[in-house]
């Protein structure tokens, strides 16, 4: 079955309907350029999850084992200590980048209590469409952690065979965060083949921090789109399944395709690595559209 990302829809309704984002996008572009010839300086690399797990019934619910087994392969795949990463192609092998970073479940609630970083909530949905109505409890959903503080990750049934979508920087911070269905979360439980190794998180996570697809967003395929990541080589469209190398889509890369890249739509196990220049990339979205997260609640002031 052909998908197209949920990440790509849920853009075009972002752009109708919070028409700033746009221009927070190009602001953004032109400091990420500026940025790369400049000195790097501090983001945040330990970042705050709050999952939120939606089930409609005793038999979808997610354990908080499931819930672990998705933080460790985010902590994998962010750390580039994932085993996979040594099945990369010999020529794109020096063009690995590890971004460094690691996440863990929040320890402190928005009010500064102490949680599990896990919240959940009982709904009358079976499943949701990708128009954030999970993000509301106001429409079956749970509603956001400060999305400056904490990254949100909602688990939920999605329909049309969607795994996940994010919403890239810039967007409107009451939905910001990521979306993961419930058959694409962790690597047990509910995690269905071929998407049962947490790589859709992986996937959305670097929308999250501004990656597009490898071969652009154009919704023509054409070699000459661009994802804005000089490392990754033109492609002509998404790759599914389990590829093998090499498979050239652009004559302009001799290597072929990069669709081992978590950003291209093929099967988990068949996706292992960022490139460095996708890594400098979400450096800079983390230091300038998402360096709030970790921050701690402002001390009270006495009296
Ligand atoms: N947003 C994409 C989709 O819904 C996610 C693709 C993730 N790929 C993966 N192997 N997990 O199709
Ligand atoms: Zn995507
Ligand atoms: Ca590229």
């Amino acid at each position: 079955m052909a998908r197209s990302c949920g990440a790509v829809q849920n853009y075009f309704r972002q752009v109708d309907l919070f028409p700033q984002l746009r221009v927070n996008q190009a602001q953004l572009e032109s400091q990420t350029r500026a940025l790369r010839q400049g000195a790097p300086s501090d983001f945040p690399t330990d970042i705050p999850v709050v999952v939120h797990v939606l089930d409609h019934s005793d038999a979808t619910t997610i354990s908080d084992a499931q819930v672990a087994s998705q933080i460790e392969v985010l902590n994998e795949d962010y750390a580039g200590t994932n085993a996979d990463l040594s099945k990369v192609p010999a020529p794109f092998a020096q063009l690995v980048g590890r971004p460094g970073l690691s996440f863990h479940l929040a320890t402190q609630d928005p009010a500064g209590q102490p949680t599990t970083g896990i919240t959940r909530t009982r709904t009358a949905a079976v499943d949701f469409g990708v128009d954030d109505t999970m993000k509301k409890r106001s429409s079956g959903g749970a509603d956001a952690w400060d999305t400056t503080r904490y990254l949100n990750l909602w688990v939920c049934g999605l329909r049309g065979g969607v795994l996940g979508y994010a919403q890239f920087p810039g967007g409107d911070p009451a939905t910001d965060g990521v979306v993961i269905a419930t058959a694409a979360f962790g690597r047990q439980g509910s995690a269905k083949a071929p998407f049962d190794l947490g790589r859709t998180a992986t996937h959305e996570i670097g929308h999250y921090l501004n990656l597009s697809h490898i071969w652009g967003e154009a919704r023509v395929p054409t070699c000459d789109d661009t994802d804005f990541v000089g490392d990754t080589p033109n492609q002509l469209g998404p790759n599914s399944g389990k590829p093998r190398f090499p498979k050239v889509s652009c004559p302009a890369a001799p290597n072929g395709d990069m669709f081992m890249n978590y950003m291209d739509y093929v099967d988990d196990d068949s996706m292992f690595m960022f490139s460095q220049q996708q890594v400098e990339r979400m450096h800079a979205a983390l230091q300038l559209s998402r360096s709030g997260l970790g921050a701690s609640l402002p001390v009270p002031a006495a009296g």
